[in-house]
């Protein structure tokens, strides 16, 4: 596969440019559906996990452009967020950082937007709540006290930089100290010896010993759902540059490594990494993730810079040649052919979103165009 060129990066940003532009009208201070029905994006109230990815698709619009049109738009999605976490609407699970980092953090970062500060520091706060003392573990979803889901997913290594982040403008060192030991726990269960990855992990509540791994939306619980080792490979980055913790880049390698070993030859997913060729759909939304991952590894470890960045920009070349959303499509989203949830004889999900256009696809994706355009580009992970 050969990497993007600069001038194939121009397009697909500017294509990115004028979707995300044309929807400000139709979405207003409405979120877009996790995944789109027929390639179209029905506008939902803000009380899904994936709200987030759309304000933060508007805020590196602004960044790629600063076009003013991207500032008000982003600018005024923050009071929704606020809204939502005062009143404590759908923030009963761990997915606050998805939901405050591209919505508010972004915001904060931008513009200095005191509100977006607050509320991201309440989501915090709200992630602090799921905390499992024994088991050392942020508890996915669920009630607090049910006992059938006492566990964790590899999905929270994005959860944490939200309280890295607050604990740097906080100066409180309760978040951080939460996300170090949250994500000692995941080290030690996630990840088995192949560096292929358990989705779910269940723990023990009267002793808060590990138990057992399971898929949600994998296809079996010893299979590695793609989204999972892509959310572990840019959730290790990500841990890596908070914590430098020496033992992360080999983890880093062996992720990578495992999610690399399993593509076909165009170098994006099956949504299953059990799956190497044929007919089951793709998810294109963890090539972009990885990519952003890569990104992120590569300017955190010198001496592999070079190789971290051709490989991003390989799985990128194949993204905007082949999957990219393009002007004439039936599609209001940046990328086709993400799958949200496929049902399998072996897990526990409901089936949506397959072979659609998904809002973090379409966030990834453009962060991972921004990371490339702009190499001093201020992570808002
Ligand atoms: N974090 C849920 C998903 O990736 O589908």
């Amino acid at each position: 596969m050969q990497p993007i060129t600069s001038r194939e990066l121009d397009e697909a940003i500017s294509d990115a440019l004028s979707i995300v532009r044309s929807n400000i009208p139709i979405y207003r201070v409405f979120c877009q559906n996790h995944s789109s029905i027929g390639g179209i994006y029905p506008r939902c109230e803000n009380d899904q996990w994936t709200c987030g990815f759309w304000p933060g698709e508007l805020w590196l619009s602004w960044e790629l452009s600063h076009d003013p049109v991207f500032l008000e738009a982003g600018t005024a999605m923050v009071p929704s967020f606020a809204n939502r976490i005062e009143r404590k609407i759908c923030v009963d699970h761990h997915d606050m950082g998805f939901l405050y980092t591209p919505s508010c953090v972004s915001a904060w970062m931008m513009t200095g937007n005191e509100l977006a500060k607050q509320s991201a520091i309440a989501a915090a706060n709200q992630l602090l709540t799921r905390w499992q003392p024994k088991g050392q573990f942020l508890q996915a979803w669920g009630r607090m006290d049910a006992k059938d889901n006492y566990r964790f997913i590899i999905d929270c290594l994005l959860n944490l930089p939200l309280l890295y982040w607050a604990s740097e403008v906080t100066g409180d060192d309760r978040y951080g100290l939460v996300a170090r030991k949250h994500t000692h726990t995941c080290l030690t269960y996630s990840f088995r010896p192949d560096h292929s990855t358990y989705h779910t992990y269940f723990l023990d509540p009267r002793t808060g010993k590990g138990l057992r791994g399971e898929t949600c939306q994998g296809y079996r619980a010893d299979s590695s759902w793609a989204r999972g080792q892509a959310w572990a490979v840019y959730g290790l980055a990500l841990s890596f540059r908070y914590t430098h913790n020496p033992e992360l880049p080999a983890l880093f390698d062996g992720a990578l490594g495992y999610f690399l070993s399993r593509l076909p030859e165009d170098l994006v997913p099956y949504w299953d990494l059990i799956f190497q060729s044929g007919s089951e759909p793709r998810d294109s939304s963890s090539a972009s993730i990885v990519a952003c991952g890569l990104l992120e590894m590569a300017r955190l470890v010198e001496e592999k810079k070079e190789a971290y960045e051709e490989m991003a920009e390989k799985l990128m070349g194949s993204l905007v040649r082949s999957y990219r959303v393009r002007p004439g499509d039936t599609a209001n989203g940046l990328v086709l052919h993400g799958t949200y949830s496929k049902k399998s004889p072996y897990n526990s999900c409901t089936e949506e979103g397959v072979d659609e256009c998904v809002s973090w696809g379409d966030y990834f994706y453009l962060e991972a165009l921004t990371r490339l355009k702009k190499s001093d580009w201020r992570s808002y992970w």
